[in-house]
């Protein structure tokens, strides 16, 4: 096999912090691709230089033609718009899924063996379109966002904690919106469970600031996290590319697991090279499946009106 192909569709901030990031892990030669004309040749040009830095030998090109990224063994989608701090992720769904379907059958006729990571918002909605209208196996097309909320939800518990944020391992479920589910009884720290380790106001603090987290970084910057998304999206496509069987929370089109059919939910799954190897069901008690069929409700509800627009 020669030296992998990873298409980033989509020159916003995300979608260059994400070739950003697999640049630097030498995961295979990218090309970047935008409807604006020299976004991706510059942007391209820019990384370029910055492996030249490095010494890294990473082929980096920008088109603004889908021929260029033929036969890519990996596409990561990001194009569409981003929402501003006063928008939930579900006011894009309109705007997003019209341009996530466009390049969905670009990828399906230019990269049809092509694995697929969807990153743009709504997401788990936009990875149902990306599935839907790639028409591949649902094993190929996976969405990104469990890596940031836990990150995010992390990253507040080692403070709270004072541990490495390393030593704190555990899953995340359901949509990524307001409506996501973390499970602080399956979190663990060197493996005590966190609800033994934080009293159960601070855990619904700390859960209820990881929900908010993406909006209180467009309010302080302007505009969305990009390189959060960026580091997540590259240890998704090193799971793919490298065939590492990393354990990532991710969205997928369910087919029954949880009792859930026919919705694209954040769940943890084995990631490979061919995508989902294996989707894992958690032992989740009564509490926490019924937060999770709520959140697959907002899901299901959403991809039945896109339905209706890409129709
Ligand atoms: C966020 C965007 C990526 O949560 O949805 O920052």
């Amino acid at each position: 096999m020669g030296v992998p192909l990873i298409g980033v569709v989509g020159c916003g901030r995300v979608g260059v912090s994400a070739a950003l990031q697999i640049a630097l892990k030498g995961l295979g030669d990218i090309v970047l691709l935008d409807i604006v004309q020299g976004l991706p040749q510059g942007e391209a040009l820019d990384l370029s230089h910055m492996a030249s830095i490095l010494g890294l030998d990473v082929e980096i090109t920008g088109s603004n033609d889908y021929r260029d990224m033929a036969g890519a063994d990996l596409v990561v989608i990001t194009a569409g718009v981003v929402r501003r701090a006063d928008m939930t992720r579900m006011d894009l769904l309109q705007k997003n899924s019209a341009i996530v379907s466009d390049v969905s059958e670009k990828v399906k006729e230019y990269a049809p063996s092509s694995r697929v990571i969807v990153v743009t918002n709504p997401l788990d909605v936009m990875t149902y379109v990306a599935l839907k209208k790639t028409g591949f196996e649902r094993e190929r097309v996976v969405g990104f966002s469990g890596l940031l909320d836990f990150g995010r939800f992390r990253y507040l518990v080692a403070r709270e904690l004072g541990v490495s944020r390393s030593s704190i391992v555990g899953p995340i479920i359901g949509e990524h919106g307001d409506s996501m589910v973390l499970l602080p009884r399956l979190t663990h720290v060197l493996g005590k469970p966190l609800t033994s380790l934080l009293p159960k106001e601070k855990i619904a603090e700390l859960v209820e600031k990881t929900r908010k987290a993406g909006a209180e970084v467009i309010s302080l910057k302007g505009w969305s996290a990009s390189h959060a998304p960026g580091a997540g999206v590259s240890l998704m496509a090193e799971a793919i590319l490298r065939d590492t069987n990393a354990v990532i929370p991710s969205s997928i089109y369910l087919r029954g697991e949880y009792g859930v059919d026919g919705v694209c939910s954040v769940v943890p799954v084995v990631l490979g090279s061919s995508g989902v190897k294996r989707v894992i069901v958690l032992d989740l008690d009564d509490s926490e499946r019924r937060e999770f069929l709520r959140s697959v409700e907002v899901v299901r509800q959403a991809q039945q009106a896109v339905d209706k627009l890409l129709h």
